[in-house]
């Protein structure tokens, strides 16, 4: 029997929702991981450090009593976050990131940034303070590609922003192509990036098997197999500027299979079971633990985790669908096996 016991993960970027289907998903989670990165993209987004204490309650008040995580918090970044919103977070202890949507770009993106030139003395009590800026790549020019908004992101927001704050920690979230590998890769230390579970399995042809596939349609896009590949290479190589950040991004069934269905996918009820089937095939299982339990705290300067997780290779079948508050969410790999399962 192959078995893997890691240093228990984290994982750097995930939608936990709130309310009733706040409390189906964060089981999924908080089973795996011992800490979450919580995205602030509620509605109304959280903006404020109040906000985000509040939430964070309502979480902690959603964790079955005999599990234990830790809700680690991002505020979302507006046009009109004062800088001194930023003060407050010296003296939260769990804040740890400021979010960054371009306005239009994903879900619950409206309450965005237009242009970052107006968030720069925000972003300058950031670099001042060390607190991290958390950035869904993407321009939302309508005369650019969709498949090219992020490689266009890098060139006309992300290398500006780097020459303009050189001390600012970025990380560049859910990267999808060979140009942000390489950004990342050549930038220096301050700049890391989270690779997702579905952009490490999925090239764009998902989207279109044996007809539309909804359920597959998560921004950014899915890319070539060349960017798939890419992906795999960075997330596999052992470079800490490189981790786990799942973006587990549920909706109800019915939203996906709409006429204008959300963006994101469910992945949180086999996250690391996931990532360990691609460090496998890759043959790097002796690196899952580095890019799921070390490279984030470290960036982060958190602690690692002192538990541990282990994992077999076993094979197990998806259900077809979860709960999902009074409506149910379809998980990837919906009734389909998985070759990783997780002991209890
Ligand atoms: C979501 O559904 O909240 C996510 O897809 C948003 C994002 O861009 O990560
Ligand atoms: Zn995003
Ligand atoms: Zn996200």
């Amino acid at each position: 029997m192959n078995r893997l016991t890691l240093t228990r993960p984290d994982d750097w970027h995930l939608h936990l929702r709130d309310g009733a289907v706040l409390a189906s998903v964060l089981p999924d989670t908080a089973r795996r991981f011992a800490r979450g990165m919580v995205m602030p993209n509620l509605q109304p987004p959280i903006t404020t450090v109040d906000l985000a204490q509040a939430y964070r309650d309502r979480i902690l008040a959603a964790l079955p009593t005999d599990m234990r995580f830790e809700p680690l918090m991002t505020l979302y970044l507006t046009d009109h976050m004062p800088a001194s919103e930023i003060e407050k977070v010296k003296n939260s202890s769990f804040v740890q990131a400021v979010k960054y949507y371009p306005t239009g770009a994903t879900t619950h993106s409206e309450s965005g940034v237009t242009d970052l030139k107006r968030v720069y003395p925000v972003l300058a009590a950031m670099e001042k303070q060390d607190l991290p800026l958390l950035l869904h790549g993407e321009v939302t020019d309508p005369s650019v590609d969709v498949f090219d908004r992020e490689a266009v992101f890098i060139d006309r927001h992300l290398m500006p922003l780097t020459r303009d704050f050189p001390g600012l920690r970025m990380v560049l979230e859910h990267i999808t192509t060979r140009a942000a590998v390489e950004f990342v890769r050549q930038a220096p230390n301050n700049i890391a990036a989270t690779i997702t579970a579905h952009h490490l399995l999925l090239n764009r042809n998902a989207l279109f098997e044996g007809g539309l596939r909804p359920h597959h349609y998560c921004l950014p896009l899915l890319k070539r197999e060349a960017h798939r590949t890419a992906l795999v290479a960075a997330a596999t190589g052992g470079n800490p500027k490189f981790f786990l950040g799942t973006d587990s991004a549920p909706h109800p069934r019915q939203a996906k299979e709409s006429a204008c269905g959300c963006a994101g996918i469910y992945t949180a009820h086999a996250a690391i079971e996931l990532y360990a089937e691609i460090f496998w095939r890759a043959g790097a299982l002796d690196r899952l633990e580095a890019f799921a339990s070390f490279h984030g705290p470290d960036f982060y300067r958190l602690p690692r985790n002192r538990d541990t997780l282990t994992l077999e290779q076993r094979n197990w079948i998806v259900p077809e669908e979860l709960r999902f508050g009074k409506e149910t969410v379809v998980p990837l790999r919906a009734g389909e096996t998985m070759t990783w399962n997780m002991l209890a």
